[in-house]
């Protein structure tokens, strides 16, 4: 694929922070390629953009956890003349306790944030790294920032995103190289994420959601900054810097003893 524009590729792009992301590079002289499952949704959204911005718009249906349509990702990126952006942004929400959980969606999970985002990571990397130019973004969670049960797997997989992205962060560092790394960690964003996890947005309040503008405007503005971490909303940006602060087993109590946790159990009986 070539192409005189710079070119994003962005997963997850049928709904939510992903959709957020096409529209906004759209308006920004991007063009996309979108990859999710819901190729009519892609679809719809193409159509939508390529009018509008009259830029190039491929969809690519792609299930990320299947290793063909994994491949086919792989190479698309690896073969893009003009890629300039990847986001790495298709994700779930899990809730359970991890015993307790079927096995099949845990690893589900960890196929999609650990090992494509690992992948399509280093497809895009050396396609950027060899022309020096490009970035990309991971999007990973406040989540990443604290231990939580019940929810072990889609933590655990976003603290490793953190992680991974600050690594690669250094090594382009320290090789002086232009290609920018960023790790995205919002908290309660307006998508679909929590229809799909089955759970209304009432349990907690209005301040702590934010539209999904927000959280692509804040990364997208740090992105020419080279910022590593981005943690959207002040609220955020408050309770990540409290949580770092505190003793671990202050934030241990809290989540094993504190209000919240109680009443987590009681309504779990
Ligand atoms: N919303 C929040 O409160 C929140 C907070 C922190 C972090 N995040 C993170 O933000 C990212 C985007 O989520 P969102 O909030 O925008 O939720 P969303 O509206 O549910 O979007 C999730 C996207 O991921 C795609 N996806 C899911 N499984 C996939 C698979 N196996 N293969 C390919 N694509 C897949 C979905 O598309 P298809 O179903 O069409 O495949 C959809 O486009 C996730 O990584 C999530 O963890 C969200």
């Amino acid at each position: 694929m070539g192409g005189t524009k710079p070119l994003a590729v962005v997963t997850g792009a049928s709904s939510g922070i992903g959709a957020t992301f096409a529209r906004t590079l759209a308006a920004r002289g991007y063009d996309l390629a979108l990859v999710a499952r819901r190729q009519d949704r892609l679809q719809q959204l193409a159509d939508e953009l390529s009018g509008k911005f009259h830029i190039n718009v491929t969809t690519l249906k792609a299930d990320l956890t299947d290793e063909a349509n994994l491949q086919a990702v792989e190479n698309l990126l690896a073969g893009a003349a003009n890629l300039e952006l990847l986001v790495n942004n298709a994700g779930f929400g899990s809730l359970g306790r991890f015993a307790e959980t079927p096995i099949e969606s845990q690893d589900a999970m960890h196929r999609l944030h650990v090992l494509a985002t690992m992948r399509l990571t280093h497809a895009a990397l050396r396609n950027l790294t060899a022309r020096d130019t490009g970035a990309i973004i991971n999007v990973a969670s406040v989540a990443a920032y604290v231990p939580r049960p019940g929810s072990t797997s889609y933590y655990a997989t976003k603290a490793w995103m953190n992680c991974f992205t600050e690594c690669i962060y250094l090594e382009l560092k320290s090789s002086g190289s232009r290609v920018h790394i960023q790790s995205l960690c919002p908290g309660f964003t307006y998508t679909e994420f929590h229809d799909v996890l089955g759970v209304k947005r009432d349990f907690i309040s209005g301040g702590w959601w934010m539209p999904a503008e927000d959280v692509v405007n804040a990364s997208l503005q740090a992105l020419g900054k080279n910022q590593l971490f981005v943690v959207p909303g002040w609220r955020y940006k408050l309770l990540v810097g409290l949580i770092r602060l505190m003793p671990r087993g202050v934030v241990h109590f809290a989540l094993t003893r504190g209000p919240a946790s109680l009443r987590r159990e009681r309504q779990r009986r």
